[in-house]
């Protein structure tokens, strides 16, 4: 058998516990600066989850609200209105690990968001869980929306889903307008306001509020979804 020379093993070890250190530091997230998303040239993968596409709208429409976790409330003295204010509560990496994962899977009266407001679903759940596991990253993607081919059910019921309906659904009534099923969204969108204010036109509150607004594609499928008769498909 070939003797291990000790400097080398030395100098391995050496590697292997700088290594370690470096990757718990990198755990140990500082929310600095805010950090710029990638380019929008990032197509999407089918197996991250997004911050800017997936994190971010199912935070605003759950959590940020207006007597929740918005800059003036602060509950808790919580904000969830940016990415370093959401960073507070997130340790990179791990979920298991991180206030706003943990508070969203409770099943007690700690739960967040808290009842009467429905639960998030276990797809959003999932998203959240997933982005801080892959780093919590300030990242985002494009070419996942397709205004060309889609269905009510695979579209605009999901983009309602994540964007609108934590502030639209029978326990917090904004506006006093229901988001949450078919018949709610065809309501606004026969009688104007759902256009006017996804698009921001003048006349309408601007949605969603705090300067969220959708997606050119996402205004686009919304668009033709009316003209097409909202069909619930
Ligand atoms: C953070 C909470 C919040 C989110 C997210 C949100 N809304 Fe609203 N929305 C409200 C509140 C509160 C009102 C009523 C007060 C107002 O008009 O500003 C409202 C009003 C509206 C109105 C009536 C506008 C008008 O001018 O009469 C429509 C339509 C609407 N929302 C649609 C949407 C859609 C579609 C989305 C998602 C793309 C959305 N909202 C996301 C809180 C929200």
């Amino acid at each position: 058998m070939k003797k291990v020379s000790y400097p080398i093993l030395l100098v391995f070890i050496t590697v292997l516990v700088f290594g370690i250190l470096a990757c718990k530091h990198e755990l140990l997230f500082d929310p600095g600066p805010e950090i710029p998303p990638t380019p929008a040239t990032n197509a999407c993968s089918p197996d991250t989850s997004y911050y800017i596409n997936d994190v971010k709208p199912i935070i605003i429409s759950n959590c940020a609200m207006a007597g929740c976790h918005d800059n003036i409330t602060a509950a808790d003295g919580i904000r969830l209105t940016t990415y370093n204010y959401i960073m507070s509560t997130v340790r990179a990496g791990d979920a298991s690990r991180s206030k706003l994962y943990k508070s969203i899977i409770k099943t007690n009266d700690e739960r967040m968001p808290p009842a009467p407001m429905p639960a998030l679903t276990a797809a959003q759940k999932l998203l959240i869980k997933k982005w801080i596991d892959q780093g919590a990253k300030n990242n985002y993607c494009v070419g996942r929306c397709d205004s060309t081919v889609f269905t009510f059910a695979g579209a605009i019921k999901p983009l309602m889903d994540n964007k609108c309906v934590g502030c639209h659904n029978p326990s917090n009534l904004g506006g006093n307008i229901d988001l949450s099923a078919y018949t709610g969204i065809k309501t606004v969108a026969l009688n104007g306001k759902l256009l006017g204010s996804i698009k921001q036109q003048a006349g309408y509150s601007p949605m969603p509020p705090g300067g969220n607004k959708l997606s050119d594609c996402e205004i686009t499928q919304v668009t033709k979804w009316i003209t097409n008769g909202t069909l619930n498909n």
